[in-house]
């Protein structure tokens, strides 16, 4: 596995290898079981293999956890290496950023929901960086977790509306053993905490339940509220159901529907998320 900082180098290794297809895992390290289940898929489905760890500040906002968001480089490589990635792209946010062009990407509508309402600019900052690494790396294929689903939604729009010749592929979200979704931010919480942080699943599967048997978003929504509230000192910051990946209002014509909730700990923000195809329900 090659390991490079530039995009000078980058730009170098991607001419050589050109004729071949090429899958892009965008991290921002720490990696984790769910960042090697995107690997693992990058690597079945591609000749060559690029995964980039950058901690992109364009994505966080003035109050948020750049400086203290946990890195291990030493130990994402060895996890890369193991994953079988070919290339391993760590630029710092000089190389990345390295004039203001004052010509910013704006998600819009997408961005006003969910995670969106509290955290102000984030989208249009992944946007920014994920642009800037689809044309330094031409991937055939790039892969996305389906934990951050507004993310996720997000970028498929964004290549479809803008016409990205990439296929976005879409990887389930990895849990741990009690249910609890993978995240470079776990390491945040508290033992009780993270004892309690079970119930953020556990909510959005009682919420689905009740969805379920009931066909009303507002009580299905009122069960996983309770929930999280009963068994958690963590604050909900939205807990809502809408459709995916448009992120409307329910209606009938909905293929899929989103039950997702983001929660604060007091040194995490947790997401989470269950996806339902209302035709199998
Ligand atoms: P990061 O949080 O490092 O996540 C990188 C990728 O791993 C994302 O596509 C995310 O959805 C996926 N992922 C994280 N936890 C997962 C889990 N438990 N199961 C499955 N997939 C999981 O998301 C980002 O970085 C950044 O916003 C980025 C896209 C790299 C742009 O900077």
């Amino acid at each position: 596995m090659q390991t490079v900082q530039t995009i000078d180098e980058l730009k170098q290794i991607i001419e050589a290898n050109k004729n071949k297809t090429i899958g892009l895992v965008p991290t921002m390290g720490y990696l984790h079981e769910g960042h090697q289940a995107l690997l693992n898929r990058a690597r079945k489905e591609n000749d060559f293999v690029v995964a980039s760890i950058f901690v992109n500040p364009a994505q966080f906002g003035p109050n948020e956890d750049l400086d203290r968001y946990p890195r291990d480089i030493e130990r994402d490589l060895k996890i890369a290496t193991e994953a079988g990635v070919d290339l391993i792209f760590n630029p710092t946010p000089e190389e990345m950023y390295p004039f203001e062009s004052g010509i910013t990407i704006q998600v819009g509508e997408l961005s006003t929901k969910l995670c969106g309402e509290s955290r102000p600019g984030h989208f249009d900052g992944v946007l920014k960086v994920i642009t800037k690494l689809f044309n330094l790396v031409q991937p055939t294929k790039v892969y996305f977790g389906q934990k951050d689903a507004q993310q996720l939604a997000i970028v498929e729009t964004f290549v479809h509306a803008y016409n990205f010749p990439v296929q976005v592929v879409r990887v389930q979200t990895v849990r741990e053993a009690d249910g609890l979704a993978k995240s470079s931010r776990n390491v945040f919480l508290s033992e009780v905490e993270r004892a309690e942080a079970i119930h953020i699943y556990k909510a959005l599967t009682l919420a689905t339940e009740n969805w379920k048997q009931t066909k009303n978003v507002d009580e299905a929504i009122a069960v996983g509220k309770a929930h999280i509230e009963e068994h958690t000192s963590g604050k909900i910051d939205y807990f809502e159901v809408v459709t995916y990946p448009l992120l409307q209002q329910v209606s009938e014509h909905a293929d899929q529907l989103l039950f997702a909730t983001a929660v604060f700990y007091e040194k995490a923000r947790l997401i989470d998320n269950i996806l339902v195809d209302i035709k199998e329900v």
